[in-house]
């Protein structure tokens, strides 16, 4: 059985998810793989409980029960140190060959990614945005052997592996293209029925499928950073400037507090409607689709014929040398805390097995 201490960075959705597989899986996780992963750190914006032995179970059911009312540790946690500091006393404790995980959302990780990777750890992320910064800053997290992340592209789909694949194949990719947000696949899908665009935004906020502020999803933002990590991954050195995003509301809104947007956002019903309804003129609907070749590409709106396999709710596929008539396409359900949980820990799973 190998033991393979384990750092997790961030404990919200996914993390608390992570978390929770983690412990009730272990007797799967342990037949079939021989690891068992030790929990030395769980770590949010605020605290840390950290034992260099591994936390107990009972201590991280109780921290994913705590998370729920926001904090992580009780009065036995620790102060807490920097995320540096964190993965630097770790190897100072003499852990080993272990695994640093990054389920946060925030940008500006890069110096714990980087002490990670000197100390000998691997990375296993679902937060993008190391993936997605200039590309002297991001180069080397790919096709990195310490490094995976599946769940930053497709939220456990694997796109990722597929993608591996086609390149360790030798199958040269010539574009990729996809469906690449449940979020706003779920708003298009409300406009196929009728529905204003202010109102599928509000239904989608309600079932808690945008982000708190629904700009974040709207914005485009989140969806170039999933193709770009793609595009990169195929050998194209593409920075953001190279991929045109058509965000979905105008900048003159991007300071208005989240309950002026929503009362505002109907502002662009009118025009909205008008482009659902010349697609169905032409038996087509609007999805928000990203498009990239080695020279750049677009994320935006475009009518594809109702009906076809790009009306799919999500999906991603390849153009490849192999794949040159038809495209090689992944599609299904791809989204959520848990399959998002699972990804990360089918990372964990491989990099200990091919790399430790
Ligand atoms: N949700 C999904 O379905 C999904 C799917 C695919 C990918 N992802 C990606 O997975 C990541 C996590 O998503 P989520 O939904 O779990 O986000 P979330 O609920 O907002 O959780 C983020 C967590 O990161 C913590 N955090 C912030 N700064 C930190 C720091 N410096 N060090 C340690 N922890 C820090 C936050 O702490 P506090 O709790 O103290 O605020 C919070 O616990 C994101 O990058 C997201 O894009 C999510």
């Amino acid at each position: 059985m190998k033991q393979v201490p384990v750092i997790i960075f961030g404990a919200g959705g996914v993390g608390s998810a992570l978390l929770r597989q983690i412990v009730n899986g272990r007797t799967h996780t342990a037949t079939r793989n021989q690891i068992r992963f030790d929990i030395v750190a769980t770590v949010d914006s605020r605290s840390c409980l950290w034992n260099p032995f591994g936390l107990s179970d009972e201590q991280i059911l109780a921290v994913v029960a705590r998370k729920v009312d926001g904090e992580l540790a009780d009065k036995s946690g620790v102060s807490r140190p920097s995320d540096v500091e964190i993965v630097t006393r770790a190897a100072e404790a003499g852990l080993e060959n272990g695994i640093v995980v990054d389920v946060t959302a925030v940008s500006g990780m890069e110096p714990v990614l980087d002490t990670a990777l000197d100390r000998g750890y691997g990375l296993v992320l679902a937060n993008k945005k190391a993936f997605a910064g200039s590309w002297s800053t991001a180069q080397k997290y790919f096709n990195n052997p310490y490094v995976r992340h599946e769940s930053t592209v497709g939220g456990g789909q694997p796109v990722i592996a597929t993608l591996r694949y086609l390149l360790d194949t030798n199958d040269p990719i010539f574009s990729i293209a996809g469906q690449l947000s449940g979020t706003l696949g779920f708003i298009c899908a409300q406009l196929d029925t009728g529905k204003p665009f202010s109102q599928a935004i509000a239904e989608a906020k309600a079932l808690g499928y945008t982000e708190p502020d629904p700009r974040e999803d709207l914005g485009g933002q989140d969806v170039m950073r999933k193709v770009m990590i793609l595009g990169r991954m195929a050998g194209w050195p593409l920075e953001a400037a190279d991929i045109n995003v058509e965000s979905l509301y105008a900048p003159e809104m991007a300071s208005l507090s989240v309950a002026e947007f929503m009362n505002t956002c109907n502002q662009v019903d009118v025009q909205i409607g008008q482009r659902v309804a010349n697609a169905a003129a032409n038996g087509e609907v609007l999805r928000y689709v990203a498009e990239l070749t080695a020279n750049g590409g677009t994320v935006g709106l475009k009518a594809v014929p109702q009906g076809s396999p790009l009306a799919n709710l999500k999906y991603v596929s390849f153009h490849t040398e192999r794949y040159a008539d038809d495209k090689l396409m992944i599609c299904g359900k791809g989204a959520g805390v848990e399959m998002t949980a699972a990804g990360v820990i089918g990372d964990m799973i491989d990099l200990v097995r091919e790399e430790f």
